[in-house]
């Protein structure tokens, strides 16, 4: 079932959801060669709890960290750990936070150093396919209408679109009604209808759409070793213009400092 959310449960999502976007910006200041990313698990892990509010990922299913790191050729649930990164890595954190007992959950994916150009390419093709994704969140059309212009969005330029995950509801859960896939058909699925409160989240990769899980139980990487981004953005769903919860713009004041 989907669990609607009156207005004010909205300003109570939009509180947890923008402690999620202030912890990516803070560590948007602190990615560059040479850092661990269990130093940026930490960080995050402080930053939240200093705002009275807990790690969302954290023991989620067993889960061990505050953030999922995932480097270059991992798509998504990467665990934070003794890598250090590099020069060109790509890395994609997802945090999530529990505040006012309601989830925020968000997605960035961060260039450390100077990247080469067809990794700048898919970062850029892979936020456009998102922002295509949030124009068609409004009251009277359906999920289906979201998915299609992601994915028509990502394969006209070359890539492919993760096909076992999705994005999802979310609320006083992690994961609510309705999935909301980055892949299928305009016109099809569930009316989007006012109170909704959904994560749209594409995986988009740059060679082939397969994954492959690896041995940790939680780490998802490409098949072909090819690199994969990910943003995610939590929304509520109104009449004319998306509400996007989230927010990019204090991450990206951080990065063009
Ligand atoms: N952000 C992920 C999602 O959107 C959640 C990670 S689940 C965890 O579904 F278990 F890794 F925390
Ligand atoms: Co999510």
């Amino acid at each position: 079932m989907i669990f609607y959310k009156t207005d004010e449960e909205i300003e109570l999502l939009r509180e947890s959801s923008l402690l999620v976007s202030k912890t990516l910006a803070q560590l948007a200041k602190e990615i560059k060669p040479g850092v661990k990313t269990i130093t940026l698990d930490k960080i995050a892990e402080t930053f939240i709890r200093d705002h009275k509010a807990i790690p969302g990922f954290l023991n989620y299913r067993g889960y061990p960290n505050t953030l999922c790191i995932s480097v270059n050729s991992q798509v998504v649930h990467g665990i934070p750990s003794e890598y250090e990164l590099r020069e060109g890595d790509i890395i994609s954190i997802d945090c999530g936070t529990i505040l006012n007992d309601f989830y925020g959950d968000s997605a960035y994916t961060f260039a450390v150093g100077e990247i080469s150009e067809e990794k700048k390419r898919l970062l850029k093709i892979t936020k456009e396919s998102l922002y295509k994704g949030l124009e068609n969140a409004v009251v009277g059309n359906r999920v289906g209408d979201i998915s299609s212009s992601i994915q028509l969005h990502a394969e006209t330029a070359g890539y492919s679109v993760v096909r076992e995950l999705v994005g999802h509801g979310i609320g006083k859960s992690l994961h609510e009604k309705p999935e909301v896939p980055n892949f299928g058909k305009k016109g099809s699925g569930i009316k989007l209808q006012h109170g909704m409160v959904i994560c749209i989240e594409p995986m988009i990769n740059m060679g082939r759409k397969e994954i492959i899980e690896s041995g940790d139980g939680w780490t998802i990487s490409t098949r072909d070793g090819k690199p994969s981004a990910h943003y995610e953005h939590q929304v509520a769903i109104k009449k004319d213009k998306v509400d996007i919860l989230s927010s990019f713009e204090i991450i990206e004041k951080e990065l063009n400092k």
